[in-house]
């Protein structure tokens, strides 16, 4: 909301069109009649483990989407720069540190639509002469997350547990490591990118990689809860084949763009489970103080 302005105000708007990245005649429309001097594509089917149930939808929206849109900006000669919102999915089972240099290896429907919107858009670089950059980011968390995702899943389960309307967590692979930072410095390096004057792909990612269980001890210990009490293992969150590790090498945009994260691990998670439990109306402490009355 605070995006929105009054419509009275002339110096900034925020408008909102309809669209869909399945519709080419729609995207050209837009295109032609908002005639933009920037375009972000960040529009995913873009929960890896519901690719597998779903990826034919993936990979026409993740895939042929960006190719619609890309094909819209071609035809209407709009000269605007693109980006498009590459993923660290698409690295999968190559070793970590990845940079821009490593091979790519995809284990997941969502991955492989990725790689192909990744290369459509090298490709009308290099064809076209398009603007169009890649940002290959890792995960990227806060408290806006998507609720499916593990970061906020744990974050949330903590005040309902804390208020006893849920009793336990259910979770899949707790092994699995991410390079998670925060949503806010990589929207930062998203605007740096766009705006660098050769176009280009970047890795951005903090350099850090963390299991899944380290955050759910850092988030449980945060308000003096035992995960081991609260948290189970459900085979049902496991992926047909998930990724081990993912840890950016970033050095080229932190050389190139000047680009540095400023949020760490700790602070991300602090974060987020504050968040969580303000909206429900306990605070860090009241959480610590809680604790003791809550025995599954
Ligand atoms: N979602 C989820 N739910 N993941 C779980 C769970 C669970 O209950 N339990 C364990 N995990 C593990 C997953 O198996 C995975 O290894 C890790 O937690 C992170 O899962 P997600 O938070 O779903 O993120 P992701 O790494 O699969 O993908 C995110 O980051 C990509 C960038 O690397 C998404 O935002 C993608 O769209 C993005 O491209």
């Amino acid at each position: 909301m605070h995006l929105y302005q009054d419509p009275h105000d002339e110096d900034v708007r925020l408008f909102l069109h309809y669209g869909d990245l399945t519709s080419s005649s729609l995207l050209a429309r837009l295109i032609t009649k908002i005639e933009p001097s920037e375009v972000y594509n960040l529009a995913a089917q873009s929960h890896v483990r519901v690719s597998f149930d779903i990826p034919e939808y993936t990979g026409d929206v993740v895939g042929l989407g960006t190719t619609r849109l890309l094909e819209a900006i071609r035809e209407a000669a709009v000269p605007c720069r693109f980006y498009q919102a590459s993923s660290s999915e698409m690295f999968g089972a190559s070793s970590p540190p990845q940079s821009e240099t490593t091979p790519f290896q995809p284990r997941s429907p969502y991955a492989i639509a990725k790689l192909y919107a990744h290369w459509t858009t090298v490709n009308y670089r290099e064809s076209y002469g398009l603007h169009a950059s890649t940002g290959i980011l890792f995960n990227h968390e806060s408290p806006r997350r998507g609720e499916t995702f593990v970061t906020r899943k744990v974050a949330m389960a903590i005040p309902r547990i804390l208020h006893g309307t849920q009793d336990f967590l259910y979770l899949g692979n707790l092994e699995a490591r991410r390079d998670w930072g925060h949503a806010r410095d990589y929207m930062k390096a998203v605007v740096k990118i766009v705006r660098h004057g050769t176009a280009d792909d970047w890795v951005i990612g903090t350099g850090e990689d963390h299991s899944v269980l380290e955050f759910v001890e850092g988030a449980f210990t945060l308000v003096g809860l035992d995960w081991e009490k609260y948290v189970r293992v459900d085979p049902r969150y496991f992926r047909p084949v998930d990724i081990d590790v993912l840890r950016a090498d970033a050095s080229k945009a932190r050389t190139e763009l000047g680009w540095v994260p400023e949020v760490g691990f700790q602070a991300l998670l602090h974060e987020m489970v504050e968040a969580e439990m303000r909206q429900s109306g306990l605070s860090l402490v009241t959480g610590m103080s809680a604790r003791e009355d809550r025995t599954p």
